[in-house]
């Protein structure tokens, strides 16, 4: 189920973030958002208040609150099952020239030992509803294009989210992969969407 975070899910949590650490998030050159998460807070989040303060840090990123420059809204949602942490999504409220290139709307994860069981398709899914609601009427997602796994993710959201509702428009959904010297099309590009 996608969630907003709290502090139910602790311990799961930080077995998740142990996992994603083994991949090599949270190194000096993971310039994602798990990989900035671990940086600012991994030293305080294992205590309760620790976690506390990481999860309020979320929901401010969520009402535009200490936001740094340059920086717009982001409401995270956690896909759990349980008390067990799965992932999440972030989705971001605008667009600024940097997302237009690397990031886009949506970044998201699956902890390693979760994934390819339709965790990250159902979760996509699950949160459209959370994008209508924020005014995003065409979700702007961006890929690797060496990304499989996520690639496969965005033509299930695609097709998902053309489906009209009675009242509400469908959401369009742009991949967007980037070719050497940052020309749009369907080349190779250096970075996936800041999930
Ligand atoms: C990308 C990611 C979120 C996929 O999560 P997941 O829960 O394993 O994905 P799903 O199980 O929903 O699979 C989605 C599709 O991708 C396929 N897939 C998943 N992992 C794959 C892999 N490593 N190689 C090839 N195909 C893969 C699945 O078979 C499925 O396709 P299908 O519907 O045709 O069967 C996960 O691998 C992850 O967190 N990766 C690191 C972060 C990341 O890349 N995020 C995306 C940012 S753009």
């Amino acid at each position: 189920m996608l969630n907003v975070p709290d502090v139910r899910v602790h311990e799961s949590f930080l077995e998740a973030m142990a996992e994603f650490r083994a991949e090599g998030r949270g190194d000096p050159v993971d310039d994602t958002m798990i990989g900035a998460e671990m940086r600012e807070f991994s030293s305080s989040w294992s205590t309760p208040e620790g976690f506390a303060a990481f999860v309020a840090a979320l929901r401010a990123q969520a009402a535009g609150e200490h936001l740094p420059a340059g920086f717009v809204p982001c409401t995270t949602l956690r896909w759990a099952k349980d008390h067990e942490y799965l992932g999440r999504i972030a989705i971001r409220h605008g667009l600024t020239p940097r997302l237009l290139e690397v990031g886009g709307h949506v970044g998201y994860d699956v902890r390693p030992t979760a994934r390819r069981r339709g965790h990250a398709t159902a979760m996509l899914r699950a949160a459209l509803p959370a994008m209508r609601n924020l005014g995003i009427s065409t979700a702007l997602i961006t890929c690797d294009v060496t990304n499989t796994a996520s690639r496969k993710g965005h033509r299930v959201l695609r097709r998902r989210a053309r489906r009209p509702t009675r009242r509400k428009a469908p959401l369009l959904v742009a991949d967007r992969e980037f070719g050497a010297g940052g020309v749009v099309g369907r080349g190779r590009r250096q970075n996936c969407g800041g999930h």
